[in-house]
Protein backbone atom coordinates (compact mmCIF):
# COMPACT_ATOMS: atom_id res chain seq x y z
CA UNK A 1 0.00 0.00 0.00
CA UNK A 2 1.34 3.54 -0.63
CA UNK A 3 2.17 5.89 2.38
CA UNK A 4 -0.28 9.26 2.41
CA UNK A 5 2.23 11.10 1.40
CA UNK A 6 2.89 9.20 -1.55
CA UNK A 7 -0.63 8.75 -2.68
CA UNK A 8 -0.79 13.00 -3.05
CA UNK A 9 2.13 12.93 -5.31
CA UNK A 10 2.05 13.63 -8.64
CA UNK A 11 2.48 10.60 -10.40
CA UNK A 12 5.07 12.14 -13.39
CA UNK A 13 7.27 15.07 -12.97
CA UNK A 14 5.67 18.47 -13.96
CA UNK A 15 2.07 16.96 -13.69
CA UNK A 16 -0.69 18.93 -11.48
CA UNK A 17 -0.55 18.09 -8.41
CA UNK A 18 -3.78 15.46 -7.36
CA UNK A 19 -6.69 16.83 -6.14
CA UNK A 20 -7.10 16.51 -1.85
CA UNK A 21 -10.43 17.75 -2.25
CA UNK A 22 -12.22 17.25 -5.52
CA UNK A 23 -14.12 20.27 -7.37
CA UNK A 24 -17.93 20.37 -5.99
CA UNK A 25 -19.79 20.65 -9.47
CA UNK A 26 -23.26 19.60 -9.93
CA UNK A 27 -23.66 16.60 -11.80
CA UNK A 28 -27.55 15.46 -11.52
CA UNK A 29 -27.19 14.28 -15.67
CA UNK A 30 -24.32 13.15 -17.76
CA UNK A 31 -25.93 13.07 -21.13
CA UNK A 32 -24.41 11.30 -23.63
CA UNK A 33 -23.36 12.11 -27.30
CA UNK A 34 -22.08 10.17 -30.43
CA UNK A 35 -19.37 12.96 -31.55
CA UNK A 36 -19.15 10.88 -34.81
CA UNK A 37 -22.56 12.24 -35.71
CA UNK A 38 -22.06 15.76 -37.40
CA UNK A 39 -25.48 16.59 -36.81
CA UNK A 40 -25.56 15.96 -32.77
CA UNK A 41 -22.33 17.51 -32.55
CA UNK A 42 -24.05 20.45 -34.15
CA UNK A 43 -26.61 20.43 -30.87
CA UNK A 44 -23.71 20.27 -27.82
CA UNK A 45 -23.79 24.33 -27.67
CA UNK A 46 -27.68 23.93 -26.88
CA UNK A 47 -27.14 21.13 -24.77
CA UNK A 48 -24.02 22.13 -22.68
CA UNK A 49 -26.78 25.29 -21.71
CA UNK A 50 -29.14 22.69 -20.54
CA UNK A 51 -27.38 20.05 -18.52
CA UNK A 52 -24.24 19.85 -15.74
CA UNK A 53 -22.45 17.54 -18.28
CA UNK A 54 -21.63 16.44 -21.75
CA UNK A 55 -20.11 13.48 -22.63
CA UNK A 56 -18.76 12.94 -26.13
CA UNK A 57 -19.12 8.62 -26.20
CA UNK A 58 -16.11 7.03 -27.56
CA UNK A 59 -17.27 3.14 -26.67
CA UNK A 60 -20.43 1.14 -27.00
CA UNK A 61 -23.05 1.99 -29.23
CA UNK A 62 -20.17 3.87 -31.55
CA UNK A 63 -19.43 1.41 -34.75
CA UNK A 64 -16.46 0.09 -35.03
CA UNK A 65 -15.41 1.75 -38.34
CA UNK A 66 -16.66 5.64 -36.70
CA UNK A 67 -14.44 5.00 -33.55
CA UNK A 68 -12.06 7.39 -34.81
CA UNK A 69 -14.74 10.20 -36.25
CA UNK A 70 -15.91 9.98 -32.82
CA UNK A 71 -12.44 10.47 -31.59
CA UNK A 72 -12.11 13.30 -33.66
CA UNK A 73 -15.54 14.68 -33.38
CA UNK A 74 -14.89 14.86 -29.76
CA UNK A 75 -12.24 16.41 -30.09
CA UNK A 76 -13.50 18.76 -32.49
CA UNK A 77 -16.85 19.35 -30.13
CA UNK A 78 -14.67 20.16 -27.18
CA UNK A 79 -12.58 22.53 -29.18
CA UNK A 80 -15.64 24.43 -30.44
CA UNK A 81 -17.87 25.24 -27.36
CA UNK A 82 -17.29 27.01 -24.38
CA UNK A 83 -18.96 24.58 -22.42
CA UNK A 84 -19.56 27.46 -19.28
CA UNK A 85 -20.19 25.64 -15.73
CA UNK A 86 -21.11 22.73 -17.24
CA UNK A 87 -19.08 19.56 -17.55
CA UNK A 88 -16.62 17.85 -20.39
CA UNK A 89 -15.88 14.22 -20.29
CA UNK A 90 -15.55 11.57 -22.42
CA UNK A 91 -16.35 7.47 -22.12
CA UNK A 92 -13.27 5.94 -23.82
CA UNK A 93 -12.88 2.97 -24.85
CA UNK A 94 -12.08 -0.18 -22.56
CA UNK A 95 -8.79 -0.53 -21.94
CA UNK A 96 -7.77 -4.67 -23.66
CA UNK A 97 -9.64 -2.44 -27.24
CA UNK A 98 -7.80 -1.85 -29.84
CA UNK A 99 -8.60 2.33 -29.70
CA UNK A 100 -8.10 3.41 -26.14
CA UNK A 101 -4.22 4.36 -25.58
CA UNK A 102 -4.64 6.79 -29.37
CA UNK A 103 -8.21 8.03 -27.49
CA UNK A 104 -6.41 8.94 -24.17
CA UNK A 105 -3.02 10.50 -26.14
CA UNK A 106 -4.98 11.89 -28.54
CA UNK A 107 -7.62 13.75 -26.19
CA UNK A 108 -5.18 14.61 -23.77
CA UNK A 109 -2.68 16.22 -26.02
CA UNK A 110 -5.55 18.46 -27.76
CA UNK A 111 -8.02 19.49 -25.21
CA UNK A 112 -6.81 18.17 -22.12
CA UNK A 113 -7.16 21.75 -20.29
CA UNK A 114 -10.59 21.72 -21.07
CA UNK A 115 -11.38 17.84 -20.12
CA UNK A 116 -12.84 17.44 -16.77
CA UNK A 117 -13.44 13.74 -16.42
CA UNK A 118 -12.81 10.48 -18.74
CA UNK A 119 -15.15 7.61 -17.89
CA UNK A 120 -13.66 4.31 -18.10
CA UNK A 121 -15.50 1.55 -18.99
CA UNK A 122 -15.50 -2.18 -17.73
CA UNK A 123 -12.99 -1.37 -14.74
CA UNK A 124 -12.58 -4.87 -13.20
CA UNK A 125 -10.03 -3.23 -10.30
CA UNK A 126 -7.89 -1.46 -8.88
CA UNK A 127 -5.00 -2.01 -11.26
CA UNK A 128 -7.24 -0.61 -14.50
CA UNK A 129 -6.95 2.80 -12.24
CA UNK A 130 -3.67 3.13 -11.56
CA UNK A 131 -2.62 2.24 -15.62
CA UNK A 132 -4.84 5.02 -16.41
CA UNK A 133 -3.85 7.37 -13.29
CA UNK A 134 -0.08 6.76 -14.91
CA UNK A 135 -0.62 7.18 -18.27
CA UNK A 136 -2.44 10.72 -17.75
CA UNK A 137 0.39 11.71 -15.58
CA UNK A 138 2.96 11.40 -17.98
CA UNK A 139 0.25 12.88 -20.96
CA UNK A 140 -0.76 16.29 -18.50
CA UNK A 141 2.57 16.22 -17.98
CA UNK A 142 4.02 16.72 -21.30
CA UNK A 143 1.06 18.90 -22.49
CA UNK A 144 1.18 21.28 -19.97
CA UNK A 145 -2.30 20.48 -18.42
CA UNK A 146 -2.72 22.77 -15.54
CA UNK A 147 -5.37 20.72 -13.62
CA UNK A 148 -5.56 16.66 -12.90
CA UNK A 149 -8.66 15.08 -15.39
CA UNK A 150 -10.29 12.73 -12.86
CA UNK A 151 -11.68 9.30 -13.44
CA UNK A 152 -14.93 8.25 -13.59
CA UNK A 153 -15.11 4.23 -13.77
CA UNK A 154 -17.70 2.35 -14.66
CA UNK A 155 -18.86 -1.00 -12.73
CA UNK A 156 -20.07 -3.30 -15.16
CA UNK A 157 -18.35 -6.44 -14.56
CA UNK A 158 -18.85 -9.05 -11.85
CA UNK A 159 -15.41 -8.96 -11.23
CA UNK A 160 -15.42 -4.98 -11.10
CA UNK A 161 -18.47 -5.03 -8.21
CA UNK A 162 -15.98 -7.73 -5.85
CA UNK A 163 -13.16 -5.16 -6.62
CA UNK A 164 -15.59 -2.09 -5.69
CA UNK A 165 -14.26 -1.01 -2.16
CA UNK A 166 -10.08 -1.09 -3.93
CA UNK A 167 -11.62 1.07 -6.86
CA UNK A 168 -12.94 3.47 -5.22
CA UNK A 169 -10.12 4.07 -3.38
CA UNK A 170 -7.70 3.47 -6.12
CA UNK A 171 -6.28 7.14 -6.82
CA UNK A 172 -6.92 10.38 -5.89
CA UNK A 173 -7.94 10.86 -9.68
CA UNK A 174 -10.98 8.82 -8.93
CA UNK A 175 -14.14 11.55 -9.03
CA UNK A 176 -16.74 8.58 -8.80
CA UNK A 177 -18.46 5.13 -10.53
CA UNK A 178 -22.02 4.74 -12.35
CA UNK A 179 -23.53 1.76 -12.38
CA UNK A 180 -23.68 0.03 -15.78
CA UNK A 181 -26.56 -2.28 -15.79
CA UNK A 182 -26.67 -3.68 -19.55
CA UNK A 183 -22.65 -4.91 -19.16
CA UNK A 184 -23.08 -6.13 -15.45
CA UNK A 185 -25.85 -8.23 -16.69
CA UNK A 186 -24.13 -10.08 -19.12
CA UNK A 187 -21.29 -10.52 -17.25
CA UNK A 188 -22.96 -11.77 -14.18
CA UNK A 189 -25.00 -13.94 -16.43
CA UNK A 190 -28.35 -12.39 -15.61
CA UNK A 191 -31.22 -13.97 -17.63
CA UNK A 192 -32.03 -10.27 -19.11
CA UNK A 193 -32.08 -8.47 -22.29
CA UNK A 194 -32.79 -4.96 -21.06
CA UNK A 195 -30.35 -2.00 -20.14
CA UNK A 196 -31.40 -1.00 -16.16
CA UNK A 197 -35.03 -0.83 -15.26
CA UNK A 198 -36.95 -3.84 -13.39
CA UNK A 199 -38.11 -7.66 -14.76
CA UNK A 200 -41.54 -8.46 -14.25
CA UNK A 201 -40.12 -11.89 -13.08
CA UNK A 202 -37.98 -10.69 -10.62
CA UNK A 203 -40.56 -11.17 -8.12
CA UNK A 204 -41.88 -12.41 -4.65
CA UNK A 205 -45.46 -13.96 -3.94
CA UNK A 206 -47.32 -13.10 -1.42
CA UNK A 207 -48.41 -16.54 1.05
CA UNK A 208 -51.29 -18.76 0.27
CA UNK A 209 -54.55 -18.12 1.85
CA UNK A 210 -56.31 -20.72 0.36
CA UNK A 211 -57.26 -20.30 -3.48
CA UNK A 212 -57.36 -16.56 -3.16
CA UNK A 213 -55.26 -14.87 -5.03
CA UNK A 214 -52.15 -13.99 -4.27
CA UNK A 215 -50.60 -10.34 -4.69
CA UNK A 216 -46.80 -10.58 -6.66
CA UNK A 217 -44.41 -8.21 -5.59
CA UNK A 218 -41.85 -6.77 -8.21
CA UNK A 219 -38.59 -6.56 -6.83
CA UNK A 220 -35.88 -4.21 -7.73
CA UNK A 221 -32.89 -6.33 -9.47
CA UNK A 222 -30.04 -3.72 -8.92
CA UNK A 223 -30.71 -2.97 -4.99
CA UNK A 224 -27.61 -5.06 -3.98
CA UNK A 225 -25.31 -3.71 -6.64
CA UNK A 226 -26.22 0.12 -6.07
CA UNK A 227 -25.84 -0.33 -2.15
CA UNK A 228 -22.64 -1.89 -2.57
CA UNK A 229 -21.64 1.28 -4.58
CA UNK A 230 -23.14 3.89 -2.77
CA UNK A 231 -21.26 2.26 0.52
CA UNK A 232 -17.97 1.80 -1.38
CA UNK A 233 -17.96 5.65 -2.70
CA UNK A 234 -18.95 7.67 0.34
CA UNK A 235 -16.77 5.52 2.65
CA UNK A 236 -13.81 6.82 0.42
CA UNK A 237 -15.52 10.21 -0.85
CA UNK A 238 -16.24 10.00 -4.15
CA UNK A 239 -19.06 10.16 -6.24
CA UNK A 240 -21.94 7.55 -6.61
CA UNK A 241 -24.30 7.64 -10.17
CA UNK A 242 -26.25 5.20 -11.88
CA UNK A 243 -26.02 4.90 -15.64
CA UNK A 244 -28.05 4.39 -18.50
CA UNK A 245 -31.71 3.41 -18.65
CA UNK A 246 -32.61 2.51 -22.14
CA UNK A 247 -35.99 2.16 -22.73
CA UNK A 248 -36.99 5.69 -24.01
CA UNK A 249 -40.60 5.07 -24.18
CA UNK A 250 -40.58 4.47 -20.80
CA UNK A 251 -40.07 7.69 -18.54
CA UNK A 252 -42.26 6.95 -15.62
CA UNK A 253 -40.05 3.54 -15.26
CA UNK A 254 -36.81 5.80 -15.86
CA UNK A 255 -38.01 8.17 -12.87
CA UNK A 256 -38.29 5.19 -10.51
CA UNK A 257 -34.93 3.97 -11.32
CA UNK A 258 -33.81 7.57 -11.20
CA UNK A 259 -35.44 8.08 -7.95
CA UNK A 260 -34.22 4.52 -6.25
CA UNK A 261 -30.47 5.93 -6.94
CA UNK A 262 -31.03 9.11 -5.32
CA UNK A 263 -32.90 7.74 -2.49
CA UNK A 264 -30.33 5.57 -1.92
CA UNK A 265 -27.45 7.84 -2.33
CA UNK A 266 -26.78 8.53 -5.94
CA UNK A 267 -26.06 11.96 -7.16
CA UNK A 268 -26.93 11.54 -10.60
CA UNK A 269 -27.58 9.03 -13.86
CA UNK A 270 -27.03 9.19 -17.69
CA UNK A 271 -28.96 10.93 -19.93
CA UNK A 272 -29.23 9.06 -23.14
CA UNK A 273 -32.27 10.52 -24.70
CA UNK A 274 -33.39 14.52 -24.21
CA UNK A 275 -36.33 13.45 -22.31
CA UNK A 276 -34.40 12.02 -19.75
CA UNK A 277 -32.75 15.50 -19.20
CA UNK A 278 -36.00 16.47 -17.05
CA UNK A 279 -36.51 13.41 -15.51
CA UNK A 280 -32.84 13.73 -14.14
CA UNK A 281 -33.24 17.31 -13.69
CA UNK A 282 -36.46 16.79 -11.60
CA UNK A 283 -35.60 13.78 -9.57
CA UNK A 284 -31.90 14.51 -8.39
CA UNK A 285 -32.51 18.08 -7.56
CA UNK A 286 -34.15 17.94 -3.88
CA UNK A 287 -37.78 18.27 -3.39
CA UNK A 288 -38.66 21.77 -2.40
CA UNK A 289 -40.92 20.48 0.38
CA UNK A 290 -38.21 18.35 1.81
CA UNK A 291 -35.72 21.38 1.73
CA UNK A 292 -38.31 23.02 3.65
CA UNK A 293 -38.59 20.64 6.16
CA UNK A 294 -34.53 19.52 6.30
CA UNK A 295 -33.80 23.64 6.72
CA UNK A 296 -36.33 23.68 9.89
CA UNK A 297 -34.57 21.24 11.79
CA UNK A 298 -30.94 22.85 11.21
CA UNK A 299 -32.75 25.87 12.28
CA UNK A 300 -34.03 24.51 15.18
CA UNK A 301 -30.80 23.01 16.38
CA UNK A 302 -28.20 26.09 15.39
CA UNK A 303 -25.56 23.39 16.76
CA UNK A 304 -26.81 20.16 15.52
CA UNK A 305 -26.59 18.63 19.23
CA UNK A 306 -29.62 17.69 21.49
CA UNK A 307 -33.46 16.46 20.57
CA UNK A 308 -36.29 18.76 19.07
CA UNK A 309 -39.83 17.79 18.03
CA UNK A 310 -40.91 19.22 14.70
CA UNK A 311 -44.34 18.32 13.50
CA UNK A 312 -44.62 15.19 15.98
CA UNK A 313 -41.11 14.01 14.53
CA UNK A 314 -38.04 13.37 16.26
CA UNK A 315 -34.93 15.11 15.50
CA UNK A 316 -31.53 14.80 16.52
CA UNK A 317 -27.73 14.53 15.88
CA UNK A 318 -28.28 12.14 13.03
CA UNK A 319 -31.62 13.89 11.62
CA UNK A 320 -29.24 17.34 11.39
CA UNK A 321 -27.00 15.44 9.38
CA UNK A 322 -29.78 14.41 6.96
CA UNK A 323 -30.80 17.40 6.90
CA UNK A 324 -27.47 19.01 6.16
CA UNK A 325 -27.05 16.81 3.48
CA UNK A 326 -30.29 18.12 1.55
CA UNK A 327 -29.62 21.41 2.38
CA UNK A 328 -26.14 21.38 0.95
CA UNK A 329 -27.40 19.57 -2.20
CA UNK A 330 -30.47 22.34 -2.40
CA UNK A 331 -27.74 24.91 -2.55
CA UNK A 332 -25.26 23.76 -5.20
CA UNK A 333 -28.46 23.00 -7.36
CA UNK A 334 -29.71 26.74 -6.28
CA UNK A 335 -26.10 28.07 -7.78
CA UNK A 336 -27.17 26.47 -11.11
CA UNK A 337 -30.91 26.98 -11.50
CA UNK A 338 -32.29 29.99 -10.46
CA UNK A 339 -36.22 28.68 -10.27
CA UNK A 340 -35.10 26.00 -7.98
CA UNK A 341 -33.14 28.60 -5.79
CA UNK A 342 -36.58 30.71 -5.72
CA UNK A 343 -38.86 27.48 -5.03
CA UNK A 344 -36.23 26.48 -1.99
CA UNK A 345 -36.52 30.25 -0.47
CA UNK A 346 -32.70 30.92 -0.90
C1 LIG B 1 -23.31 0.84 -19.57
O1 LIG B 1 -22.27 1.01 -20.14
C2 LIG B 1 -23.90 -0.43 -19.35
O2 LIG B 1 -23.29 -1.41 -19.80
O3 LIG B 1 -24.99 -0.48 -18.75
MG1 LIG C 1 -21.39 -0.83 -20.71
Amino acid sequence: MKTPRAFYKALAIGAPEPFKEPPLKLERMIHFVPPHNEKMRAKVPDIARQVDVVLGNLEDAIPADQKLNARRGFIEMAKATDFGSTGLWTRINCLNSPWVLDDVIEIVSEVGNKLDVIMLPKVEGPWDIHYLDQLLAQLEARHGVTRPIQIHAILETAEGVKNVDAIALASPRMHGMSLGPADLAASRGMKTTRVGGGHPDYAVLEDAKGDAARARYQQDLWHYTVAKMVDACLSAGIKPFYGPFGDFSDLAACEAQFRNAFLMGCLGAWSLHPTQIEIAKRVFSPDPGEVAFARKILDAMPDGTGAVMIDGKMQDDATWKQAKVIVDLARLVASKDPDLSARYGF
